[in-house]
C-alpha cells in the first residue's frame, strides 16, 4: 500500500488529493498547522490519513516530523509538498513582510521537507516527490510580484534537480495548476478564468502523479496559452499585462477613497 506524506493537507487542493488517494487504496501522512482541519480529515478517511501538524516553514520540526512518520508508518513512497500561501502585492504597497511570509511558506516550505526526504529517497534510489508551483510562476503577472517569484523559484529548483533525481531512480512531478477554487483563492476579487473545481483538480493531480510526465498543469485550454506568453518578447509580454497592471491601479484607487 502506497505511503504518502502531503503538505497543506488541511484544506483545498492538498485535502482534496489527500481524500483521492485514500480512495485509491493509500495510507497518508497529512500536514498542516490548524490539527482541526486534520482531525477532520481523519475521521473523514476513516483514519486512513494520520495528523502530522507541523508548520512547513521550521524547519527542525518538518524533519522531526519526517522522521516520525517514517518510524510510525513505514518508508515514504511519495511526498506531495504542497503548503502554500497568496497575498495579493502591489508595487504602491510592496513590503519586505509581505514578501518575506510568502518566500518562507512556498519556497522555504518546500525545500524544508525536500531536505528532509532526498537523503533517504536517495539512499534507497527510489521514492516520488511532488512539488505543487503554479503557472503564476511563468512569467511575471501584477500583484504576483511575490507569489510568482516563489513560484518560479520553485518550478526553477524542480528543473535543476531533475536530472540527477533522475540518475537516483527518484521521480519527480512539477504540479503547475491553473485557477482552483479553495479557501485560497476565495479571498481574489477578480474574476478568475477556466475557474477549476477542487476535486476536479484533484482528479487531474492525481493522474498526473500515476503518469510518466514531469509536468502536470491544467485546465490546458488555459495553460497552453500561458505557455506560448512564456515565449513572448517583453514588448509582447508587456503589451499583454499593461492593462492588468492599469485596473489593479484602478481598482487599489477606488478602494482607498474615502
Ligand atoms: N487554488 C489555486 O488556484 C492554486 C493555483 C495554483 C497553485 N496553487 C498552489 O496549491 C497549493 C495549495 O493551494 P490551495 O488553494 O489549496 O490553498 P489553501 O486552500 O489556502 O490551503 C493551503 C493549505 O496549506 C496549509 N499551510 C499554509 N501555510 C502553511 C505552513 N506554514 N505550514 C504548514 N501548512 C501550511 C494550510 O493549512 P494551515 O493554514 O492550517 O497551515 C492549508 O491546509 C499552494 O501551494 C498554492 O500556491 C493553488
Amino acid at each position: 500500500m502506497t505511503l504518502v506524506w502531503c503538505t497543506g493537507a488541511g484544506k483545498g487542493i492538498g485535502r482534496a488529493v489527500v481524500k483521492r488517494l485514500v480512495q485509491d487504496g493509500a495510507r497518508v501522512a497529512a500536514s498542516a498547522r490548524t490539527r482541526a482541519d486534520l482531525e477532520s480529515l481523519a475521521s473523514e478517511t476513516a483514519g486512513a490519513a494520520k495528523p502530522y501538524p507541523l508548520d512547513v516553514t521550521d524547519e527542525a520540526a518538518v524533519r522531526d516530523a519526517a522522521r516520525a512518520i517514517e518510524a510510525d508508518m513505514g518508508p515514504l513512497d511519495l511526498v506531495i509538498l504542497n503548503a502554500g500561501t497568496h497575498t495579493p502585492l502591489t508595487a504602491a504597497r510592496f513590503d519586505v513582510a509581505t514578501v518575506r511570509r510568502i518566500m518562507e511558506t512556498n519556497f522555504m516550505g518546500t525545500v524544508n521537507p525536500l531536505a528532509a526526504v532526498l537523503p533517504r529517497f536517495i539512499e534507497r534510489r527510489r521514492g516520488h516527490i511532488a512539488v505543487v508551483a503554479s503557472i503564476a510562476g511563468y512569467r511575471g503577472l501584477p500583484s504576483a510580484s511575490a507569489y510568482g517569484a516563489s513560484k518560479s523559484a520553485l518550478i526553477t529548483m524542480c528543473e535543476a534537480l531533475k536530472p540527477e533525481l533522475d540518475h537516483y531512480g527518484v521521480k519527480l512531478t512539477l504540479i503547475n495548476p491553473g485557477f482552483v477554487k479553495t479557501p485560497l483563492t476565495d479571498r481574489n476579487t477578480f474574476e478568475m478564468p477556466f475557474l477549476m473545481d477542487v476535486d476536479a483538480a484533484a482528479r487531474r493531480i492525481v493522474a498526473g502523479l500515476k503518469s510518466k510526465r514531469f509536468e502536470v498543469t491544467f485546465p490546458k485550454r488555459f495553460t497552453w496559452g500561458l505557455k506560448i506568453a512564456r515565449c513572448l518578447p517583453y514588448s509582447l509580454y508587456f503589451a499583454l499585462t499593461r492593462g492588468i497592471g492599469e485596473r489593479l491601479i484602478e481598482s487599489e484607487t477606488e478602494r482607498s477613497r474615502p
